[in-house]
């Protein structure tokens, strides 16, 4: 049988974790995809530096679009994150030389997934993302798979799981925001530009998605309501405690008078709810269907093992020749909610 063969883009924390898992499970790859994957190359920004991964039997490219070029690659695994520069065009020179593309980077996605899933399917091509939303939680094929017989009414969690650190961290030891956010920095936890948690613009790329895919909308991260945690304070963490409640950096996607609303900010949880008992770096998506009810999926939504274990679902389904779009044909008709912005004085 033919290898599937990989060009991986990004040698960071995941992209060293998806080398890592090639390596040590080729044969249980090799059995669930029905042919071997193989790494024919790789690129970085420095090319010395220790990953902890021998890379000696894979070709360099020190430019991720020739990378994307190169006869020898069929699926460009892009994960060097950015919503523009050198992950966008190198998924753009993937889609125009006739490869799929897996991509961990929900801002590129949310930004230019639309336009990008367009690309794709003109050209024959699939773009997957199963790592893009709530790391190793496989979301992304819950609604697009395992839910696809459902009209999905609501899309709830808590999808970035430094928020949420940071959220119970002042909860449980009474400590100042600013204090729980040098900590989090400390810990590596916090994104290079930290307003990306703590603003929730990661976690409002992350719903973005999830609604286009769940609701069949055009992914539309313009009119996702934002708020941040910058704002809570612990004595706004005391009074919803006293009440039964925690504090919560929520999305919530679902249809109103308004059309498709979708909200990433604090919101009070019931303390005895799943949401209200979510601690620490985790994330949780609540997804229910007319059918199924509510079903609750819950893990690591970060880090090296859970989002590698997500990039390689989709080079699976890749090699088993599962290529359904995950979105890219919006349903006729179907607006998202203008964001009621207030004003500011
Ligand atoms: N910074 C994100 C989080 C991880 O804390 O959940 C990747 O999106």
């Amino acid at each position: 049988t033919t290898p599937l063969r990989l060009g991986i883009a990004g040698l960071g924390t995941v992209g060293a974790g998806v080398v890592k898992i090639v390596q040590s499970h080729a044969g249980l790859l090799a059995r669930r995809g029905g042919r071997p994957l193989v790494i024919s190359a790789v690129s970085a920004r420095s090319r010395g530096k220790d990953r902890g991964v021998d890379l000696s039997d894979y070709a360099w490219e020190d430019d991720p679009v020739a990378l994307a070029r190169r006869d020898d690659v069929d699926v460009l695994v892009e994960l060097m994150g950015g919503s523009d520069g050198p992950a966008k065009a190198a998924t753009e020179a993937a889609l125009a030389t006739g490869k799929d593309v897996v991509t961990a980077n929900k801002a590129m996605l949310a930004i230019h997934g639309q336009a990008l899933a367009e690309t794709a399917e003109a050209a024959g091509r699939v773009i997957r993302f199963e790592a893009a939303v709530a790391g190793g939680i496989p979301v992304v094929k819950a609604l697009t798979e395992g839910l696809a017989g459902n009209r999905i009414d609501r899309i709830m969690g808590v999808m970035n799981g430094t928020c949420n650190y940071i959220l119970t961290r002042m909860e449980r030891e009474g400590l100042p925001y600013e204090t729980v956010f040098e900590e989090a920095q400390a810990l590596g936890y916090l994104e290079a530009d930290p307003t990306l948690d703590v603003g929730g613009i990661d976690a409002g790329h992350k719903l973005a998605l999830l609604t286009a895919i769940g609701f069949g909308a055009r992914v539309d991260f313009d009119a996702v309501e934002l708020e941040g945690i910058e704002r809570i304070s612990i004595v706004d963490i005391r009074y919803a405690a006293d009440m039964g409640f925690r504090i919560k950096l929520l999305g919530v996607a679902q249809t109103t008078g308004r059309g498709l609303e979708q909200r990433m900010s604090p919101c009070l949880v019931p303390a005895n709810s799943p949401l209200g008992q979510l601690e620490g770096a985790t994330n949780m998506v609540v997804l229910e269907g007319d059918a199924v009810g509510q079903i609750v999926l819950r893990g690591a939504g970060a880090g090296e093992g859970p989002t590698a274990s997500a990039v390689m679902s989709d080079i699976l389904d890749i090699a088993r020749g599962f290529r359904v779009p995950t979105f890219g044909q919006p349903a006729a008709g179907l607006e998202t909610a203008r964001p009621a912005r207030a004003t500011v004085a």
